[in-house]
């Protein structure tokens, strides 16, 4: 099939690059000329493992091309994807200008029939918006789809490529026959593709977002509370996982959740049960549970320094909001580095991929004073404590007899649960992570 992509950011390389793969011909719109010049020489903007491995064969073998003329790829394709980007407005709700802008011009532009996709997460009704205002300027026939992606960041070209469920908002059977035979390739194993009406589509993302958000954010209370009064989330989240109508997975109590979804679609799903006249009074709490989970370490930091922190050097592993990418956004590092500084501690910080991207995210000035360095031994060296904010694998094993002898005081606040309380116990290091007691907690420590 011939097929447009519009918008290069994440979505949009990952949804055109693997549907080259698959054997249709794409061709992706951007109107930023610089970026156009890096994808056509095969350099993916990016870090997502896989991607650029299939990029590459794709340009090879011709199958995507790039352009900044939307008119050239209108007319070329049978079926356009909107991967445009839709930050969260100062209200909350997703700023749809972007969308807006190319419906109008694809209404200007198309001569035949076309099967327009909005494959970027917005808010309910947006389909229908994208309808009238391109029928508002043609009488060509088209059909507008609601397809959300639910992809995760490190492991996207996967969720893609073997989707557990498909999902397409249509009421148009023509729609509805092309769009199952572009993902044919992709449910072979027999997972669904499952066709709805176009608001049900745009709900099912912000739901299923909002409910595993809620869920993390579950667990994180639930952790809270053990450590209260002496159980162990590890063994409430074995415990309670095994049941399938739960489900093992999501339960990893940290120190909340970040990335660019999440808070973003329970933000805006807030915002649209608001706009409808509902309260999600969940989904309040699951935003005001998550702020102050990110915080939850500063809180232990403060109480173990019986709150004598300024002064302190501690060294942060992991900055990005998860392992295997480098982005940073609403990371937990954001909030526990800006806060530490703001308490007058100094910071040694290591992360493997978000040297880069993290500058810009925790601010100009709170960078200013961030020591950053190249690995990890050298976030340890002088440190009164280390704290774990990113379960990089790199960090699950490290060397403790030369880590203990690197730090000032072998002391570690773990937001990710990565060691053994046993072999903390083992190795005389003081230990606090989620959820779990604390180990050797009653460390006399040094003055700062
Ligand atoms: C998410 C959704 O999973 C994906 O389907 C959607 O379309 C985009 O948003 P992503 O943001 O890439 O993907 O990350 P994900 O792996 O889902 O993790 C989100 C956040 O939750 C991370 O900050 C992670 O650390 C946190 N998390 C996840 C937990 O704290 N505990 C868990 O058990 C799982």
């Amino acid at each position: 099939m011939k097929i447009a992509v519009i918008g290069t950011g994440y979505v949009g390389l990952v949804t055109g690059t693997c549907f080259a793969d698959s054997g249709n011909h794409v061709i992706c719109v951007d109107n930023n000329p610089d970026k156009l010049d890096l994808l056509r020489q095969g350099e993916v903007p990016i870090y997502e493992p896989g991607l650029e491995t299939l990029f590459k064969r794709a340009i090879r073998e011709k199958r995507i091309t790039f352009t900044d003329d939307l008119s050239e790829a209108v007319k070329q394709s049978d079926i356009l994807f909107l991967c445009l980007p839709t930050p969260p407005g100062a209200d909350g709700q997703a700023d749809l200008s972007a969308v807006v802008k190319v419906a109008e011009q694809i209404g200007d532009l198309i001569d035949d029939y076309k099967v327009i996709v909005n494959k970027s997460t917005v808010p309910v009704g947006t389909a229908d918006k994208v309808r009238l205002t391109i029928e508002s300027r043609t009488s060509v026939p088209f059909d507008v789809v609601s397809n959300p992606e639910f992809l995760r960041e490190g492991a996207a070209v996967n969720d893609f490529q073997k989707p557990e469920r498909v999902v397409i908002g249509t009421s148009s059977d023509r729609a509805a026959e092309l769009m199952k035979e572009l993902y044919d390739p992709f449910v072979r194993s027999g997972n669904p593709i499952i066709i709805m009406d176009e608001r049900s589509s745009e709900m099912t993302k912000y739901a299923a977002n909002g409910f595993l958000a809620t869920k993390i954010t579950f667990m994180n209370e639930i952790a809270n509370i053990c450590e209260r009064v002496g159980a162990n989330v590890d063994h409430v989240r074995r415990g309670i996982g095994t049941d399938s109508r739960i489900g093992k997975r999501f339960l990893f109590a940290g120190i909340g959740f970040g990335g660019s979804c999440f808070p973003k679609d329970v933000q805006a799903l807030h915002y649209t049960a608001k706009e409808n006249d509902y309260n999600f009074r969940i989904l309040d709490a699951v935003q005001k549970v998550n702020d102050s989970q990110k915080l939850s370490i500063v809180e232990k930091i403060k109480k173990f320094y019986n709150g004598q922190v300024k002064g302190r050097t501690f060294g942060v592993w992991g900055l990005t909001f998860k392992p295997e990418t480098d982005d940073v956004r609403e990371a937990p590092a954001i909030y526990i580095i800006q806060a530490l500084i703001g308490l007058g501690a100094h910071v040694k910080a290591y992360d493997p991929e978000a040297r880069k991207t993290f500058p810009a995210a925790v601010g100009e000035e709170i960078s200013s004073q961030i020591d950053y360095v190249e690995d990890q031994t050298s976030a340890l060296q002088d440190v009164d404590a280390l704290i774990i904010s990113t379960e990089w694998n790199e960090f699950r094993r490290p060397d403790f007899d030369n880590f203990i002898k690197l730090m000032k005081e072998p002391v570690i606040f773990d937001g990710r649960n990565l060691y053994d309380l046993e072999r903390m116990e083992e190795l005389n290091i003081t230990y606090f992570s989620v959820g779990r007691r604390g180990v050797n907690v009653n460390r006399k420590v040094t003055n700062a």
